[in-house]
């Protein structure tokens, strides 16, 4: 399995002071060098880590696959269509929220979503949608021509119990299979950390896992080329 490292809190923790410290472009060269498949920044809508700036240094100085996740909205699509990052994975947004709380509902807002897509596509960029384990939402994503789903590990990361992470490894298993035969490539991620990350090879066939928050907070103990690594290490 591929590693995509989110290093959104890389950026939090330098506007936590508004200068230039610690670098976004240093560590996701760092996580390049050790492992990471694809560097993933999330453009938010109020800014409140990654910045546009950081976006386009990123492209103009990686190797590896820029993944850009954004809001389904004109204001991203145009930023992408300008910057045209390797991919772009589409996301739910409020702005109250402290981290993408719920996958996207790709079955209310076909029409409007699979125009995105449609437009993105055309400019030869690749498209996840990141949708919960949902096989309606799974179906929805297949209709409007997503190269990718990534099914949210959210419930999963947050079972309380082992009966409750068994189900939710079962929704996964069973998304995952459903957009497979449909002709989807699967990626997952969201709360997934050194512990419960093991069972995502549960998954057959996942492509790739997103994972920030556990390996940037590990790497202050450990530094971000053992973080990225070890993790690299768990899944591959
Ligand atoms: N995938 C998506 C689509 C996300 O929005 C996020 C959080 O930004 C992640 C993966 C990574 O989640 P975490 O930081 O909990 O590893």
């Amino acid at each position: 399995m591929k590693l995509g490292v989110n290093i959104d809190h890389v950026a939090t923790l330098r506007n936590a002071r508004g200068g230039i410290e610690p670098s976004v472009l240093d560590a996701a060269i760092v996580s390049q060098n050790a492992g990471a498949t694809a560097i993933t920044v999330h453009l938010r809508e109020d800014r409140r880590h990654i910045l546009d700036n950081d976006v386009i240094e990123l492209k103009k100085a990686l190797k590896i696959n820029i993944n850009l996740e954004m809001a389904a909205v004109e204001e991203m699509k145009d930023f992408a269509l300008k910057v045209r990052p390797y991919s772009c994975c589409l996301v739910p947004e409020r702005r109250q929220e402290l981290t993408t709380e719920g996958g996207l509902d790709v079955v209310s807002r076909k029409d409007e979503i699979g125009k995105i897509v449609s437009e993105l596509k055309n400019a030869g960029i690749v498209i996840s949608l990141f949708i919960d384990p949902d096989l309606e939402q799974v179906k929805a994503a297949h209709d409007i021509k997503s190269d990718y789903i990534e099914l949210h590990t959210g419930c999963f990361s947050n079972a309380k119990d082992e009966i409750e992470e068994e189900f939710e490894l079962g929704r996964l298993k069973a998304a995952a299979k459903y957009g497979q035969e449909l002709g989807l490539k699967v990626n997952a991620g969201h709360g997934l950390n050194y512990k419960n990350v093991v069972r995502m090879r549960e998954i057959e066939g996942l492509c790739e896992l997103n994972i920030g928050h556990s390996i940037i907070s590990r790497a202050i103990f450990v530094g971000l080329d053992a973080a990225v690594s070890e993790m690299f290490g768990l899944i591959a």
